[in-house]
């Protein structure tokens, strides 16, 4: 069996922004989605989800991908075993990361010779199939890990502290709420603008601040960006809850992470207080992760 992990991502700064080209930083995470494989007689895929064969609507994005491999080799039969460290649906790229690791394992197993560079842009092509719409952040972060300046795709300094993050474990739909900011920011367009292009100079300024390893001032930009998320209309009560949490327990910063509207938040925290905003963010009715970004993006375990 070959097994192959992909790891998720948090925005830093920047989500919905990018969305209208303006700069964000995203970063991979330790959380990673294992998904194994070997040849079979028929198609198999399981996971927590169950046990299918070729199935859109159970196993949408392992589905398209061995459809999509098809292209480059003849898959008559594999056995695909998903593990996932990473919540389904809340904003930490967890399917991007089953998409990229499933890719990255079927190119080891039928030696298809893909790059790096090819598995971020097929990953990105099964993500629009099944979303509809999807920005190429996900995918590309998770096959190449790392603290990523976007859209440049540039790779910034490792963040050197720990990362908790807390779920609210409330859905949200992310074409939902990109819709939402997009019907604000053409109702509102000289208000809302400047918003937007407000978050994308955040990044930017960032930037040095993430080479020097200055998490007190990012913190502070991280916090201004929150304030910003919730200006158009990406927050809620139940994140609100879990990032006031964070940053009354003493967290360097805490914010949304992705889309909004539920799904999870993002705090930074100094070595020897995560333990106690985790604990912070499950008071206030979160589950709490502790973790850290990774360099690594997708591989062979
Ligand atoms: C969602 O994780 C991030 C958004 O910026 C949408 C996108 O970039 O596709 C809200």
């Amino acid at each position: 069996m070959i097994t192959c992990s992909a790891p998720g991502k948090v925005y830093l700064f920047g989500e919905h922004a990018v969305v209208y080209g303006e700069n964000a930083i995203c970063c991979a995470v330790e959380l990673r989605t294992k998904v194994s494989v070997e040849k079979s007689d028929e198609i198999i895929i399981e996971s927590i989800l169950g046990r299918t064969r070729l199935d859109h609507d159970t196993h949408p994005y392992v589905s398209y991908v061995i459809e999509k491999m098809r292209q480059f080799v003849d898959i008559p039969g594999v056995r695909i075993v998903i593990e996932s460290e990473l919540p389904v649906g809340s904003g930490l790229g967890s399917s991007a990361a089953v998409t990229v690791a499933s890719i990255q394992a079927l190119n080891h197993l039928y030696e298809c010779g893909l790059s790096l560079e090819d598995i971020a842009k097929t990953g990105h092509e099964i993500e629009k199939m099944v979303q509809g719409n999807a920005s190429p952040t996900d995918t590309y972060v998770s096959t190449m890990g790392g603290v990523v300046m976007i859209p440049q795709r540039k790779k910034l300094e490792l963040i050197n502290c720990p990362i908790v993050v807390g779920n609210t474990h409330k859905f949200s739909s992310t074409k939902q709420l990109v819709g939402n900011v997009s019907k604000l920011r053409s109702d509102f367009p000289s208000v809302v603008e400047p918003i937007l292009s407000n978050i994308g100079q955040i990044s930017i300024l960032a930037e040095k601040l993430v080479a020097e390893g200055d998490y007190e001032t990012i913190g502070k930009l991280m916090n201004i960006n929150q304030g910003l998320l919730d200006a158009i209309g990406v927050g809620c009560a139940e994140l609100s809850s879990l990032v006031y949490a964070a940053r009354d327990n003493g967290a360097i910063s805490a914010k949304i992470t992705g889309a909004g509207g539920g799904g999870c938040m993002v705090a930074l925290t100094r070595e020897d207080n995560a333990e106690a905003i985790a604990k912070a963010i499950e008071n206030a009715g979160g589950e709490a992760i502790i973790t850290k970004n990774t360099a690594e993006g997708v591989r062979l375990e």
